[in-house]
């Protein structure tokens, strides 16, 4: 019989025997796999467990410093952080392309991670051997099941992993959906913003930028997205929605007025949708005054923000995501 409880115990005591004394490493993206697939490792084996998170500066207003207090104050957690804003920035400039900002946001990603492994692996201690992956069931399903191997799609790991892994791979989660691995990670106490969080995109912001990729931009929009999502707790709305993604149209402006002036910014569109998977999804229907207390604040409160408009597209033929 199930229970959270259970789960965790069989899991830690796995996860023991195998590592044994030897090390292990997690990448954590600020996601809720990651964090609870980190927290349960950590139980099962304390300070042999070493997190690693990159951050790139395309996360939401506040995420980081979740992962880097919140997270490490609820599991104890040993967390080395990479502060690689700069150079994700300047690896992005220029760039407007969604695949190619894609495909340089994953390959940083890589570059920075494998080189913290490689300190972490440098440090005096047990041989490091060991991976730890947040892969649920749906992904192990949709990779064709079975071998504990890497076999995951690129999609939703930032750039994958690399081709020459030789580390074995923990994925304590394997079996799980994401409805209980949110209960797993409740009872392992992490907190409530992590445990509860929607779907985002391993590119961050960088995807939700249409156009190049800027410092200004991403603190433009990581202010009208937490807008957006404090909006939308506010009105109990984080269960009806599977995610809403803020978007920043950061190559259109449009007229407007504001004050007694003549303004000449970007817009801000909101997509709410519901979803099972997000293999399909459709525009979630927000009440009206929520959109209406949305649209005020950002306009209000986000410089160079004049407009603010609705996507209301299914998938297909829309993605969720502008990019
Ligand atoms: P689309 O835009 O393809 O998104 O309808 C489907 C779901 O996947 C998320 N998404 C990603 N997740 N890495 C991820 O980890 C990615 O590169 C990526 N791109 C899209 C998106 O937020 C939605 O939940």
């Amino acid at each position: 019989n199930w229970t959270t409880g259970n789960v965790i115990e069989e899991q830690v005591a796995a996860i023991r025997e195998l590592v044994g004394d030897r090390r292990a490493i997690c990448g954590l993206s600020g996601g809720v796999d990651s964090a609870v697939a980190a927290a349960l490792v950590q139980k099962a084996i304390g300070s042999q467990l070493t997190c690693v998170y990159v951050d790139h500066g395309l996360m939401r207003k506040g995420e980081t410093e979740q992962v880097e207090k919140d997270f490490v104050a609820a599991t104890g957690v040993q967390l080395k952080v990479v502060d690689a804003e700069e150079r994700f920035l300047d690896a992005l400039k220029g760039v407007s392309d969604p695949e190619e900002k894609r495909k340089i946001i994953g390959r940083e990603f890589i570059r920075v991670f494998e080189q913290a492994q490689a300190e972490i692996i440098a440090d005096e201690g047990p041989a490091v051997e060991f991976l730890v992956q947040g892969t649920l069931y749906p992904d192990v399903v949709e990779s064709g099941g079975g071998t504990g191997t890497a076999n995951i799609k690129s999609h939703h790991n930032v750039g994958g992993l690399p081709e020459d892994l030789e580390f074995k791979l923990i994925e304590p989660l394997r079996k799980l959906f994401k409805d209980e691995v949110r209960m797993v990670g409740q009872e392992l106490g992490l907190p409530e913003e992590i445990v509860q969080r929607q779907p985002f995109p391993g590119p961050g912001l960088g995807i939700r930028i249409v156009g190049e990729v800027t410092k200004e931009r991403l603190d433009l929009l990581r202010e009208a997205d937490a807008i957006a999502r404090e909006e939308l707790t506010a009105a109990g709305l984080d269960r009806d929605i599977w995610q809403c993604p803020v978007v920043l149209l950061a190559d259109v402006r449009s007229v407007g007025v504001q004050g007694d002036g003549r303004t000449y910014g970007h817009p801000i569109v909101l997509r709410p949708v519901s979803s099972e998977d997000a293999m399909t999804a459709d525009w979630s229907r927000l009440p009206y005054d929520v959109l209406a207390r949305i649209s005020t604040r950002i306009t209000n409160e986000v410089r160079d923000v004049n407009r603010v408009v609705l996507d209301v597209t299914s998938k297909p033929p829309g993605t969720i995501e502008w990019e």
